[in-house]
């Protein structure tokens, strides 16, 4: 008797159309490693990005500006091994896709085929929207970006809330709208008020994913490093965190040197 494992139901960019229309929310989380990716996607998690936030909280950076294509290659790459079902999302870094759409064509072109991600995201509305066509227009799946971006820390010199001001809330709809209509599959708007996001998310039919956006999205995204507490620095309004991680790591290690010292480990069952 042959037995027929039960094939796992991949989250597309389709999938995750139809949830926005049933009113399901989305739920996406960043890794950047395969044993971390492994456990999200085993966690049943709709969307990994392996967001240019590795530039952060894996290479130490203060910014996200620093890390290269190369290196998001290879975390994507590590990444997209680990997932079986959820939706594998690589972020463009900065420096490859703003100066000219061939350019960008060509960085996303990089990325889909040697890491076999489904989609990439990158920051910007109308100023990058030559770019996004340019991608689409090859059949890669992008992500929008908008609200606060990393990736532009140097224009506005702070990481406050972005879109208080009417006109620049009105634009950041109106590029929500470019982005939709180029064919973006979904938006992650990060870090604006969250009567915004709601506003946003009703004025498109693309699923709007937020960070610091409010209830009123369609789904929502955070750092796996920020909402495990491995990273102790960084906490803002919208940031909660389900685990404790640093304090159980340092007391594990803790444990482990004590052990080493005093000879206890490894006993008589640990060695050959
Ligand atoms: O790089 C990243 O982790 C991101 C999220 C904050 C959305 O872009």
């Amino acid at each position: 008797m042959s037995v027929h494992k039960k094939a796992i139901k991949r989250v597309t960019t389709h999938v995750l159309s139809e949830m926005k229309l049933k009113g399901e929310k989305i739920s996406m989380l960043t890794s950047y490693d395969y044993s971390m990716a492994k456990l999200v996607d085993e966690a049943g998690i709709d969307v990994i990005l392996v967001g240019d936030s590795a530039s952060n909280v894996m290479s130490g950076n203060e910014t996200t500006l620093p890390i290269t294509l190369d290196q998001m290659i290879y975390h994507g790459t590590s990444v997209v091994k680990a997932a079986n079902r959820a939706l594998v999302v690589v972020d463009m870094p900065f420096g490859t896709y703003q100066g000219n759409s061939k350019e960008a064509l060509s960085s996303a072109i990089r990325i889909m085929k040697e890491t076999a991600a489904d989609a990439i995201k990158l920051e910007g509305g109308k100023e990058i929207i030559e770019s996004v066509d340019r991608i689409l227009s090859a059949g890669i799946p992008v992500m929008g970006h908008l609200g606060l971006m990393p990736q532009s820390i140097h224009k506005y010199g702070t990481y406050t809330v972005r879109a208080k001001q009417d006109e620049e809330a009105a634009k950041l709809i109106a590029d929500a709208q470019l982005l939709e209509a180029a064919g973006c599959f979904a938006i992650v708007l990060e870090k604006i008020p969250a009567e915004l996001g709601q506003k946003v998310a009703e004025s498109v039919k693309i699923p709007i994913i937020g960070i610091g956006a409010g209830s009123g999205v369609d789904g929502q995204v955070l750092v796996i490093h920020d909402m495990l507490g491995i990273t102790q620095e960084f906490s803002p309004r919208f940031l909660r965190r389900y685990h404790n991680l640093a304090a159980e790591i340092k007391g594990a290690v803790g444990s482990y040197i004590e052990d080493v010292k005093a000879v206890s480990f490894p006993n008589e069952r640990e060695q050959y």
